[in-house]
């Protein structure tokens, strides 16, 4: 019987062509600027998001301290939502590494921070105040559901932070899964930003790591806040390798992520003790709810569940998330719904 893993897009394996890939990478050391692997990837990963250079770090957490601390200095503020994951997951590195301030705006359900909010967040010069410097979004919107942001509310947002002199930063750990569900480029679709971090251990199945990308001056700043990080690598190129099939490869088939959550999502919506809200499932994410009549907790359900080899995540008690990527087949959804359907019947 398979695993049938919807935790996460993080539980991932590297697929046998990464794993050959990463056995006969050439390497040579990062921190010199010498692995020609981190090198190629560093450079096609600047190229597909538009940006002048990249820079391969160990975790989606470390792209975003990295570009955060890039771009303020200790006592400056950045602007980021109530449920950015860089605000809730990120053990307070930006604070706690950095000095740097959060001023937190509430978190619109389609995943977006309100322009006019973003406006009267803006500090002025009174020296009672922190500085605003940057302003960060996350697009695909984790804790919103997966939910996607659109172009023209980057753009939108970008042309707000530009007018002020303040930088915008996408923590867009699946960038790619935006881009696709939005059938766009994903250099356009970041084209106001001025810096990314994307990852390529999600949905991408690589091993490890993210790059972040941006302007030459900033990426130079960036490295040395990841070598203080304690990030530099040396022969990372193994890593590099993995990262490159990710890039080049499973990039373009995350549709097939996303056809496979509407499955599920269409199955969960027939299901009398679920809510599910199918305008939200827009990528490889889909969050239900249990109704008062399903009787048991998500907790429960995940623990029933697991007697089936199927893992899911409850968010809280009446909340699951499930999670689809390249090691969840239709008919793995379709185990999954049966599954359902008997231990809430
Ligand atoms: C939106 C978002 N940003 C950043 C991260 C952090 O990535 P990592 O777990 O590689 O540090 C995650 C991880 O799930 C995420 O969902």
């Amino acid at each position: 019987m398979d695993r049938i893993d919807l935790r996460s897009d993080t539980v991932t394996w590297p697929t046998p062509e990464m794993r050959e890939a990463m056995a006969t990478a050439d390497v040579g050391d990062d921190v010199f600027g010498e692995d020609p692997t981190v090198n190629r990837l560093e450079a096609e990963a600047a190229r597909r998001l538009g940006k002048e250079a990249g820079m391969f770090v160990a975790s989606g957490t470390m792209g975003n301290l990295t570009s955060i601390l890039a771009h303020c200095e200790r006592g400056d503020e950045v602007i980021l939502g109530d449920k950015a994951h860089t605000y809730l997951f990120e053990a307070g590195g930006i604070a706690a590494l950095g000095g740097v301030h959060p001023f937190t705006l509430p978190t619109q359900p389609d995943g977006t921070l309100a322009l006019d909010a973003i406006r009267r967040a803006f500090r002025s010069s009174d020296a009672h105040f922190p500085r605003t410097r940057l302003i960060a979004l996350e697009n695909t919107h984790n804790m919103a559901g997966g939910v996607v942001l659109p172009k023209a509310y980057i753009d939108e947002v970008g042309a707000l932070a530009h007018e002020r002199g303040v930088a915008l930063h996408i923590d867009g750990a699946r960038i790619f899964n935006a881009a696709t569900a939005l059938n766009c480029d994903p250099a356009e679709l970041v084209a106001a930003a001025d810096s990314v971090t994307f990852c390529l251990s999600k949905g991408l199945c690589a091993p490890v790591g993210s790059v972040v990308v941006g302007s030459r001056a900033f990426i130079e700043r960036a490295r040395r806040v990841r070598k203080l990080a304690g990030g530099g690598m040396r022969q990372a190129g193994i890593l590099a390798a993995a990262g490159l099939i990710a890039l080049e490869q499973m990039t373009q088939r995350l549709d097939e992520d996303h056809a496979n959550a509407r499955l599920l999502a269409e199955g969960l919506a027939e299901m009398p003790q679920i809510e599910v809200d199918l305008t939200r499932v827009q990528t490889n994410m889909v969050f239900f709810g249990l109704r008062e009549e399903a009787g048991m907790t998500a907790d429960e359900l995940a623990e029933r569940l697991q007697a089936h080899n199927i893992f899911i995540m409850s968010r809280d008690e009446r909340t699951i998330r499930a999670v689809t990527h390249y090691w969840i087949r239709p008919e793995h959804i379709i185990q999954t719904l049966a599954a359902l359907e008997k231990e809430l019947a």
